[in-house]
């Protein structure tokens, strides 16, 4: 998944707020087109029966059945996103879905928490953090750690566009694209943050997090696709395409990501027999030292 920008353009799935694949169909799909390797990545993270969890910026609610699993009956789960339908959808679905917990969704911004400090014992952040800039990046990683409690764990996943492969086309077609983004006159945080996954464990150890581990996962899809498959790489690549066209990728480019927006045409990659994507997304984990051993102006 990748933000990239720019915000609220054709073909985005941008929710109320104007971010990019940020509405819950897009991330419904996105999610069950990825489940085996984003459920693995969430248990890798090492949440314990019993625990208040916090997915910060829950988007449709996805992780929200699995989080329950994990805490269980004794646990407790708290959702919290930007976009306020985005909070009723999982207010709505949340019934449906059976859960081990009860669930509380809210509206609310990673930067400003509206929770006391150390209230939770982890915070699932997934994402959300690749919406925003370098500049802006260490105060959402002062929240997330105030929320949690001394021996917690602050876990942040993001996209790595780097590791987006497409094949059969050239092997720097989206590394053009990368580039391209980057370059643009008008360089929104999306940009940067969709290319900054693989970093976030020094952001976090920046933040003053501890024992700060970090996993990338490769999420790779062979034709023939499974249906969910083929409607999100089609949606993924038909708004990456559209950026393509914006951006001023080389021109040579422009024939295959203009095949990808047009399912009709004899040259779609996503029709190719041979048709292999391959994703990146990075989890980092880091705990919150004890209350002894914070510094005065560490910032929590
Ligand atoms: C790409 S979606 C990911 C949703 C979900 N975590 C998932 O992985 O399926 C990013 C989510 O973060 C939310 N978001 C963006 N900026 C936010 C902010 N400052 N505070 C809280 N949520 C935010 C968006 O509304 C959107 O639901």
């Amino acid at each position: 998944m990748a933000p990239y920008g720019p915000q609220g353009a054709q073909g985005s799935h941008a929710s109320s707020t104007g971010q990019s694949l940020t509405e819950p169909g897009w991330l419904d799909a996105h999610f069950e087109a990825c489940r085996t390797e984003y459920e693995a990545m969430l248990s890798w993270v090492g949440i314990e029966p019993g625990w208040c969890v916090l997915d910060a910026g829950c988007g449709s609610g996805s992780y929200i059945p699995f989080l329950a699993e994990l805490v269980g009956r004794s646990g407790r789960v708290a959702a919290l996103d930007l976009a306020s339908e985005n909070v009723a959808f999982v207010e709505e679905q949340a019934p449906r879905w059976g859960l081990a917990c009860p669930v509380e969704a809210r509206v609310g911004s990673v930067s400003a928490l509206p929770y006391p400090d150390g209230v939770f014992d982890a915070v699932w952040c997934a994402n959300t953090t690749q919406y925003f800039g370098d500049e802006d990046l260490p105060a959402v990683m002062t929240e997330l750690r105030r929320v949690v409690r001394p021996g917690g764990l602050v876990a942040v996943k993001d996209v790595d566009m780097n590791l987006l492969r497409l094949y059969p086309a050239d092997p720097f077609l989206v590394s053009h694209l990368s580039e391209a983004s980057l370059r643009a006159e008008r360089v929104n945080a999306e940009s940067r943050g969709s290319l900054r996954g693989r970093e976030l464990r020094r952001w976090l150890e920046r933040s003053g997090l501890t024992e700060v581990r970090q996993w990338t996962a490769l999420i790779e899809r062979w034709a023939p696709l499974r249906p969910v498959e083929r409607k999100f790489f089609g949606e993924w690549l038909a708004y990456l395409a559209g950026l393509a066209e914006e951006r001023g990728v080389p021109e040579k480019d422009l024939a295959t990501w203009r095949a990808v927006r047009d399912p009709a045409a004899p040259d779609n990659l996503l029709d190719h027999p041979d048709f292999y994507a391959c994703e990146g997304q990075v989890v980092a984990v880091g705990q919150v030292p004890p209350a002894d051993s914070r510094s005065p102006g560490d910032g929590v």
